[in-house]
């Protein structure tokens, strides 16, 4: 869908990031948002007020992904870690989310946007969790991108409940203990169903996965920039794109062999 006047094509590749190869474009990106605090605090600002900035990087990443035809972007929103934060701040994120879901709806239908959830339900706030369910079928026909929103996420409890559903339906006989291999249990996750992410992006400079997408990004590229998620712009954003076109992804191969967009089934 050509929404905002802005096509996936090759022209418009070229037109944002010349020289790019369109066929090295990643299907998938993930991103740790991180270091809004800091950004806040070094302007005085109280810690909620990077959040707040960080909400229009949101808009503008999730934009620039879509018009150079990204499938899927998946954002690290809230970790089952973050309920150890203040009461207030942890509280401001969850109302931050309300909003967000209230406020975008109708902007994210328009510009073909489908939001999907990952993470855990259990703990989160009844009000959060309508307003994300209502969202998530608001955009259901969205067909030009996927928002993946990572909330009380945390790859290890994800990966838990992945090999405790695996060994229910085994104890009830529904499956064989001995066909479970990699999809089994890549289908037995949140993400079930999403190409691996090709890309991680973090901004805020530390150089950690943080518990996110473990199993998920064993063979995605790594970016790291200094840059706080608030003042991520889209230049600098498609400029990491544009290096991880560059890179040489191998996916065990020996040097000489270059893979374009996934290794052997492993995306
Ligand atoms: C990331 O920014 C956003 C969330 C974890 C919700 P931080 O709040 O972690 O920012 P820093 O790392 O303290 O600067
Ligand atoms: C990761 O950032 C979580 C999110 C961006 C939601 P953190 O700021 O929580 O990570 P650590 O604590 O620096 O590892
Ligand atoms: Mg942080």
């Amino acid at each position: 869908m050509d929404v905002n006047g802005a096509a996936a094509g090759p022209e418009a590749i070229d037109a944002l990031m010349p020289g790019v190869d369109p066929d090295r474009i990643p299907r998938h990106i993930a991103v740790i948002m991180d270091g809004n605090g800091r950004w806040a605090q070094a302007r005085g600002l109280p810690r909620v007020m990077g959040h707040k900035e960080g909400a229009k990087t949101v808009r503008r990443v999730l934009e620039a992904s879509a018009r150079i035809g990204v499938e899927v972007l998946t954002l690290y929103s809230f970790s089952t870690e973050n309920w150890k934060r203040p009461e207030d701040e942890v509280g401001a994120l969850m109302e931050m989310c309300i909003a967000y879901c209230a406020s975008e709806a109708r902007e994210l239908v328009e510009r073909g946007v489908r939001v999907r959830v990952i993470g855990s339900r259990e703990g989160m706030p009844g009000d959060v969790l309508e307003a994300l369910d209502r969202l998530v079928e608001t955009t259901k026909g969205g067909e030009r991108i996927t928002l993946c929103l990572a909330i009380n996420y945390g790859s290890r409890d994800e990966i838990a409940r992945a090999a405790r559903t695996l060994a229910e339906r085994a104890v009830r006989g529904e499956i064989d203990p001995g066909s479970i291999d990699e999809d089994a249990v890549s289908g037995a996750l949140s993400t079930a169903g999403l190409v691996d992410p090709d890309l991680l992006i973090r901004t805020g400079g530390e150089m950690r996965l943080s518990n996110y997408l473990l199993w998920e990004l064993s063979y995605a590229e790594l970016m790291v920039t200094e840059t706080a998620w608030p003042e991520l712009s889209e230049g600098e954003f498609y400029s990491m794109v544009g290096s991880f076109t560059k890179r040489s992804r191998r996916f065990g191969h020996a040097h000489e062999r270059d893979v374009v967009g996934g290794g052997d089934g492993l995306s």
